[in-house]
């Protein structure tokens, strides 16, 4: 009788260990992943993506000018753009008419968004954009080569242009790096990419 409940255990806990490997992998892993990227930051307006590349159909490099070019990458205003060029359009667009497919937010909602950039301008003020993206000081990293090469904005960002707020997709840690750069033949001395 015992002898039997012990096989019957030991028998039940194999469905049950992978059980649990199973939501080890499907559940607990990806967080894991996950938390070694930045979680989505709050910004202070919520400017949505694909409003602008869908809906209005600007190229990423409208904003982003210096990412194609090089530029200088540490700081935020070298590659996000300042509220001047914000205000090529919104000095005319300046209440919303949303609603059309595709619009994430309510009017009442991208209008009050819409009025923070306007308020923005009018006090002269920059917009405090936090950073969704942040390698360490001691990393040299610069989008031009890698634009030369022929990545697009995707292969990193993921498909910036579909969402509302941007998040970081891919790890871009030392592992990744090095992997895609011995993938392509690219250097992989430590000091091309660190200072
Ligand atoms: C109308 C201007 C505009 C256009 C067009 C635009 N962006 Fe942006 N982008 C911004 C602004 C403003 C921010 C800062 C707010 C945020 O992080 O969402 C930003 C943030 C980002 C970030 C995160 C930067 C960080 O903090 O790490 C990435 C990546 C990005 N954009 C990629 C793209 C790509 C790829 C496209 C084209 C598919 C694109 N953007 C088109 C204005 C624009
Ligand atoms: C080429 C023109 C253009 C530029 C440049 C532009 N916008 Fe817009 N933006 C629009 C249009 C058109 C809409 C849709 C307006 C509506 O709601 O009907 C819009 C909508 C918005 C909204 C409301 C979001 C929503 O869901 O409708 C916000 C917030 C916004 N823009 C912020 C910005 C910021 C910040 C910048 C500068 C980084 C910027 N825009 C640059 C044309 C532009
Ligand atoms: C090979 C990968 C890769 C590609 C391709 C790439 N990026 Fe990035 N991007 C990064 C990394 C890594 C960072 C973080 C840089 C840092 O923290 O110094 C970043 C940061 C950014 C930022 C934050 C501000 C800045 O200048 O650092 C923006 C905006 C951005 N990328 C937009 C783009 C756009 C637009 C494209 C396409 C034209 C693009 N990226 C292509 C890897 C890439
Ligand atoms: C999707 C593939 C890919 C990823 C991801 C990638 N790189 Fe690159 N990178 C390349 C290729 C290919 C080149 C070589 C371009 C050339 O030969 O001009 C390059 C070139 C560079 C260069 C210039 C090297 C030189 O010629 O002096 C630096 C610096 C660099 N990468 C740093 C980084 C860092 C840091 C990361 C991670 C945050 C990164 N790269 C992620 C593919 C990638
Ligand atoms: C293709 C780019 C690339 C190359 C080549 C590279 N690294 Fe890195 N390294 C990175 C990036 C990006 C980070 C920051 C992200 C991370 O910690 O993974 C980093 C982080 C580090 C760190 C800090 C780790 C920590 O926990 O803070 C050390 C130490 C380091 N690298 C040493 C090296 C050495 C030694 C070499 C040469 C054998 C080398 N790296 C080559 C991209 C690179």
């Amino acid at each position: 009788m015992g002898l039997n409940l012990r096989r019957v255990l030991i028998v039940a806990s194999i469905p049950g260990s992978l059980f649990a490997i199973a939501i080890f992998i499907t559940l607990v892993a990806p967080r894991l992943l996950a938390n070694t990227w930045h979680p989505a930051p709050k910004e202070p307006i919520a400017f949505d993506h694909s409003v602008h590349v869908q809906q209005v159909g600007l190229d990423c490099t409208f904003c982003h000018r210096n990412t194609a070019t090089g530029g200088a990458i540490g700081g935020m205003t070298a590659g996000i753009p300042d509220v001047q060029q914000c205000m090529f359009c919104h000095s005319a667009v300046a209440t919303s008419s949303v609603g059309a497919p595709g619009f994430k937010m309510d009017s009442a909602q991208a209008q009050a968004e819409i009025d923070k950039v306007r308020h923005a301008w009018q006090q002269q003020r920059a917009i405090d954009w936090e950073r969704v993206h942040r390698l360490p000081d001691h990393v040299r990293f610069t989008h031009e080569p890698h634009i030369q090469a022929g990545f697009d904005c995707a292969t990193c960002h993921g498909d910036v242009g579909s969402v509302g707020q941007v998040v970081q997709v891919r790890s871009l840690n030392m592992g990744d790096c090095v992997g895609c750069h011995r993938a392509n033949a690219a250097l992989t001395e430590c000091a091309t990419c660190h200072k």
